[in-house]
């Protein structure tokens, strides 16, 4: 059988996992496909380490749009990264007829609109499984497994380095700066970890999930994104005494006026198997209406792990590429044309629960104010928590956590437990999930 030609654009991390996985399963991907899939070509600015990953194997090239445009290539995949030269590259790749696997989540969050209907203009498949959660195959398992679900809603631990930080803050009971250089020293967290612990990395990729599961289009730029940088130690620790676990999130879900799409750091309870997700491994849980919930774990990155999900994409182009596009799996689950307006709602409308922390005067009284304030804007107490002041002191801790409300009520209590003369902190606030 006639191999099927891929072109590699980037042989780095991944790029140099795929090449190995690809050569080491060559005749079980051949068997499951029904062709070879070679790699017959690499674009890298090392020529130097393409020319030693690949042996002599591929022809390499310094010039990526020169691979897009070769005429012999039939699916290239993208592993640069990037809004930028990616973006022009992958359309390039599209209008010369070519499918494109790719593992960049920044670049279908911000530009998966355009990217999907040159695609689909084209005839063109384009695969991402490797761009969520790594080898988790969620994407598969969201546009396909669970089709017959109305998902109402999706929440995962989606970024390793963050998970692998929280993890150790927990653990240690160390703070947030101190775990960030260790987890850059040990290669965890990268030199610019801006993306990662800002929470920007997760929020792309739970926007891509949001397109998915809800058939609506990708807007990363309406996602609420809140990183773990101002997370303290002490929090974790009276998270922990009230039986949950503070992780970064990413939460789509479905209501009846939109769509909730947010990055944050949320307290869940330690008994749900998510919240025992520990170091830099993923895992997200999807609630759908027939099936209820759902859950998929595994490593979110690595080479290896995420050259698994490329390589799926792989087989699948090569299964389907002579199929009729009209036959074809749609890029986003629904079909191009079923998209919906489904709004994504502001930060202030989402419904959530709360922890909230703050120092108070020791006197009589202060409950009582407080709890009145969160009485007049329609919050609930669930739970409530009071450190006894230290030797000599006459502040403590007062920890609530609520029912669920909406978030600009809580803000306007939160504003009014600030004013209150006894409250001498300010309110450290951390949003709530139950995930049942
Ligand atoms: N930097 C990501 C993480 C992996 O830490 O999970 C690639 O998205």
């Amino acid at each position: 059988m006639k191999p099927i030609n891929v072109g590699l654009l980037g042989i780095g991390t991944v790029g140099g996992g795929t090449w190995t996985v690809l050569a080491r399963n060559e005749e079980e991907i051949t068997r499951r496909a029904g062709r070879p899939i070679r790699i017959t070509a690499v674009a890298d600015r090392n020529v130097d380490l393409a020319k030693q990953v690949t042996g002599g194997a591929a022809r390499i090239t310094s010039d990526a749009f020169e691979l897009v445009r070769d005429p012999e290539i039939d699916i290239v995949v993208e592993l640069i990264g990037g809004y930028t030269i990616a973006k022009d590259l992958v359309l390039e790749a599209i209008a010369n007829g070519k499918h494109v696997v790719t593992a960049n989540k920044a670049l279908l969050a911000v530009h998966g609109t355009e990217i999907f209907r040159a695609a689909q203009a084209k005839g063109v498949m384009v695969a991402f499984e490797a761009a969520v959660a790594g080898g988790i195959p969620i994407i598969k398992a969201l546009r396909e497994g669970l089709s017959a679900n109305r998902i109402q809603w999706i929440a995962g631990i989606i970024n390793g380095t963050t998970n692998f930080i929280l993890s150790e803050m927990r653990d240690k009971g160390l703070p947030f700066a101190d775990v960030l250089k260790e987890a850059q020293r040990l290669g965890y967290a990268e030199a610019d970890p801006t993306f990662d612990i800002e929470g920007v990395d997760a929020a792309h990729k739970a926007t891509i999930m949001s397109a998915i599961a809800f058939g609506i289009p990708v807007q990363f730029d309406k996602a609420y994104v809140e990183g773990i940088t101002k997370l303290e130690a002490t929090d974790i620790k009276y998270a922990e005494r009230l039986g949950y676990r503070i992780k970064l999130l990413g939460i789509a879900r479905r209501r009846q006026q939109g769509v909730e799409l947010r990055v944050h750091p949320t307290l869940i309870p330690s008994k749900r198997l998510i919240a025992n997700v520990e170091g830099a491994m993923n895992a997200v849980v999807v609630q759908g209406d027939a099936v209820g919930s759902t859950l998929y774990y595994g490593k979110g990155a690595g080479a290896e792990p995420t050259a698994s999900a490329v390589i799926a994409d792989l087989v699948d182009v090569t299964r389907l590429h002579t199929a009729d596009p009209e036959n074809r799996v749609p890029h986003l689950a629904f079909q191009a044309d079923q998209l919906v307006d489904l709004p994504i709602l502001p930060i202030d409308e989402v419904e959530t629960a709360y922890y909230l922390r703050m120092r108070v005067e020791d006197k009589p009284g202060v409950l009582a104010d407080i709890t009145r304030v969160l009485a007049d804007h329609n919050i609930s107490i669930d739970a409530m928590l009071q450190q006894e002041p230290g030797e000599g002191e006459s502040q403590a801790d007062i920890i609530t956590l609520t029912h669920r409300a909406i978030e600009k009520n809580v803000n306007a209590a939160i504003a009014r437990i600030e004013d209150l003369p006894t409250v001498v902190s300010k309110v450290t606030r951390i949003r709530l999930e139950e995930l049942n």
